[in-house]
């Protein structure tokens, strides 16, 4: 039998005890232990993004994480992103936008651009398209992603917390 080890994970500020075998992967913990669905599970290997979080602030596909690795590392998920129920710039901009359909790709692309806009808060059509590129959607032509993402680095660069 497999053996199970218990860890200590941190997601979105709080601490989990959680017992996993080797393998498992973080965006099975994520969803299934934590309940922290909003992190989307798509290719499970590394192509699609949707399973995109932070870890330790930078952008990570969780479906190419073993929890495991986790142990005295900081998760982000997207539950974490808006702030007491207001939406992050770049969520209202992709509502404003209509930078989604389905959905399913958003959490993935919103959480790669919360850290990318960090760094870079006044990025070309072009450098948002490099970014975006590691994330697939199945929907939309991009365009209204790509404006949304400009949009929110309008209002981040206004002063928009
Ligand atoms: S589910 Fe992780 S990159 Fe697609
Ligand atoms: S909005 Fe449907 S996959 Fe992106």
């Amino acid at each position: 039998m497999t053996k199970r080890i218990p860890i200590t994970l941190t997601a979105n500020g709080s601490e989990h005890e959680v017992t996993v075998t080797p393998r498992r992967l973080l965006s099975d913990v994520l969803r299934d232990d934590l309940g922290l669905t909003g992190t989307h599970v798509g290719c499970e290997h590394g192509v699609c993004g949707a399973c995109t979080v932070l870890i330790d602030g930078r952008p990570a596909r969780a479906c190419l994480t073993f929890a495991i690795q986790m142990e005295g590392h900081a998760i982000t998920t997207i539950e974490a992103v808006a702030r007491d129920g207001v939406y992050s710039p770049l969520q209202q901009a992709m509502h404003e936008e209509h930078g989604l359909q389905c959905g399913f790709c958003t959490p993935g692309i919103i959480i790669t651009f919360e850290a990318y806009l960090r760094d870079n808060p006044d990025p070309s059509d072009a450098e948002i398209r490099e970014v975006l590129s590691g994330n697939l959607c199945r929907c939309t032509g991009y365009q209204n992603i790509v404006a949304a993402v400009r949009k929110a680095a309008a209002a981040i660069r206004s002063g928009h917390p």
